[in-house]
């Protein structure tokens, strides 16, 4: 427990004044509640010795202000306690996401969406519960506890022995209940975190599982996987109705001994009614602290289950970072492999690659499917870090520049296109801020979007659906490029951005890149041979390393792999004329 909230510590020093406070105000809640019984006792005694009656009406008096008092102290521990438990939990939440958007490739190839999902939401929750409700109830009920039972003791400690006889066996069943329950919650927590990734899978695949008919084999899955967090729920549910009864029965126990032998010390003499009486209203006012005890254990497990799984993610640092003293970012922008190579858990993705591209080139990279290619490019604006050798820009390690700096000034259009459910001009716009209407104009145009988007009918700012679903496989495509162009990169690159597209539209496209190029350096990526014919430079790729380079001729004339390419698509192209 004390590591739960070792790790919360930071988040809570910052409301220390706040902490403090509402402690403050607890205690004073927790000593007038404490008067109340005592009071109670005075009155009864001052009625049975026979005291005038307006000594009575003073007590009752008394008991309306300290119950106004302890009610207005009441107030403020719970506004001021439970408010800090939300600010923490707001901190939490900022830093959960900030830590999630920093992190690469590696993370989120090991966890899946719906967990960090239900990280992010479930088990925050159950933190802030710990930290707000569960600290303050346990502070009120050990100071009720610690104020009664001295009252009580220096009453009759006889009657308040007999009185804490079943207290032992109250902390056993608390304490053997409490584990169980842990446990429990801990299942169903993975267990959510199971469903909400299946949902998060299945709506983000919802066309997939159409077109394969597999509503109904998708829908039994998740009935089977909802049956067993209903079935872990159950369990718990099971665990806890048992636990309040057993409680309960504890506390009608306690009950039944004050009321015995305290009845049987005031008719011995040995304490008064009004103390007899007091005695009554203490258990009374005990009876919710025992049972909030038992659900504060509870809370504190959860939390405690829940901090630890938080604390899993809080602790991933991102494998890729920016250096102590980065160097600023080189001017030019000419791009050299030096022996790279990349690995994958010890498989070779990429093999000693040399490819040294000047400044303000076109280059193109073919090759079969799998050999590499998106690799490759993914080494430029460090999405992946190369295992051996070095990848440099501008003579500079791009492990030596800060990732943001040399980001900026990369335009990447990834193999899988993405758009956020926005407007296409935000689309476009994304990353940069001072956009103005005639940037967002000018790339779209570039990429050959404009003549879709004067068919939209709200131009630029027609909502393009959750990952731009309403939108063509093309113009998503396009849209993407657009986005790349805006940024007026020093290096673009396009993973085969314009496969959606056909060769008309493409040719159409390539000829505004090139003549706005000046001295970017461009990459393309490519299984057609229409899209990197005229590239300065052509790179085969097999396995991982290069196995042709040369233009477009150069490679014609070699009658290698991209020769043969080149062949078959003349072939096909021939056949779709006739
Ligand atoms: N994150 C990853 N973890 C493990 N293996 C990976 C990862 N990314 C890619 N690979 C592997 O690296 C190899 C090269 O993949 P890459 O995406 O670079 O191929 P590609 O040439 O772009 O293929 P395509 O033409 O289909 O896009 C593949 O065998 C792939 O399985
Ligand atoms: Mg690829």
């Amino acid at each position: 427990m004390t590591k739960a909230f070792k790790s919360a510590w930071p988040y809570l020093r910052k409301y220390k004044r706040g902490v403090l406070l509402g402690l403050g105000a607890l205690i004073l809640k927790d000593i007038a509640g404490a008067g109340i019984p005592l009071l109670v006792r005075s009155g009864i005694d001052a009625v049975t010795n026979k005291q005038p009656l307006s000594t009575l009406y003073w007590f009752c008096l008394g008991l309306v202000g300290v119950s106004l008092f302890k009610g207005l102290f009441q107030y403020w521990m719970r506004v001021i306690l439970v408010g800090i438990s939300r600010d923490v939990e707001y901190d939490m939440r900022n830093d959960i996401f900030r830590n999630l958007v920093r992190l690469n490739h590696d993370f989120y190839s090991r966890y899946r969406t719906g967990d960090v999902m239900a990280r992010a939401t479930n088990d925050l929750n159950a933190v802030r519960m710990m930290l707000g409700p569960a600290v303050m109830y346990w502070a009120e009920t050990s100071l009720t506890f610690i104020l009664a039972l001295s009252i009580m003791f220096t009453v009759d400690w006889q009657l308040t022995l007999w009185a804490l006889t079943p207290a032992p066996v109250v902390s056993v069943v608390v304490m053997v209940f409490g584990k169980r329950i842990h446990d429990r919650f801990e299942a169903i927590q993975e267990l959510f975190s199971d469903i909400s990734s299946r949902v998060q899978e299945n709506l983000a695949g919802v066309r997939v599982i159409r077109a394969y008919v597999q509503e109904d084999a998708e829908i039994a899955r998740f009935e089977e996987l909802n049956k067993r967090f209903i079935a872990q729920n159950l369990k718990l549910a099971t665990l806890s109705g048992l636990f309040m009864p057993l409680l309960q029965a504890l506390i009608g126990l306690t009950f039944m001994l004050v009321l015995g032998v305290g009845g049987l010390r005031l008719m011995q003499g040995k304490i008064s009614l009004g103390s007899f009486v007091m005695f009554n209203t203490f258990m009374g006012m005990l009876v919710w602290p025992m049972i909030a005890f038992g659900w504060v254990v509870n809370l504190m497990q959860r939390g405690k289950a829940s901090m630890s799984r938080i604390q899993e993610y809080l602790q991933q640092e991102p494998s890729i970072t920016a250096p102590a003293h980065p160097k600023a970012m080189p001017e030019t922008a000419d791009i050299e492999f030096q022996a790279a190579g990349l690995s994958f858990e010890g498989r070779a993705v990429l093999d000693g690659l040399a490819l040294q591209i000047p400044a303000g080139q076109t280059i193109a990279i073919v090759g079969r499917t799998g050999s590499g290619k998106s690799s490759l490019v993914q080494l430029i604006p460090r999405i992946y870090d190369v295992t051996s050798g070095a990848v440099l820009i501008g003579g500079v390690d791009v492990r030596e520049l800060d990732p943001a700096d040399l980001r900026r000034q990369i335009g990447f259009v990834p193999q899988e296109t993405f758009l956020f459910s926005s407007t296409i001009a935000e689309n476009i716009a994304f990353g940069v801020e001072s956009a103005t209407d005639e940037e967002v104009r000018e790339a779209a145009a570039i990429a050959g979007l404009a003549h879709d988007i004067e068919e939209f009918p709200d131009g630029f700012q027609t909502k393009v659906g959750e990952r731009g679903i309403t939108l063509s496989g093309g113009q998503k495509q396009r849209t993407a490029i657009a986005r790349a162009l805006l940024r007026k990169p020093k290096i673009l690159i396009l993973d085969d951005a314009l496969s959606a597209v056909d060769t008309i539209t493409e040719e159409r496209i390539l000829h505004g890149l090139r003549n706005q190029s000046g001295s970017r350096t461009t990459i393309l990526i490519s299984h057609r041979v229409s899209t990197v014919r005229d590239a300065d430079c052509i790179y085969v790729l097999d396995e991982g390393r290069v196995v042709e380079r040369g233009t477009h001729a150069e490679l014609i004339a070699t009658g290698g792999y991209y020769a043969e390419l080149h062949q078959k698509q003349l072939l096909e192209e021939e056949l779709e004329q006739i």
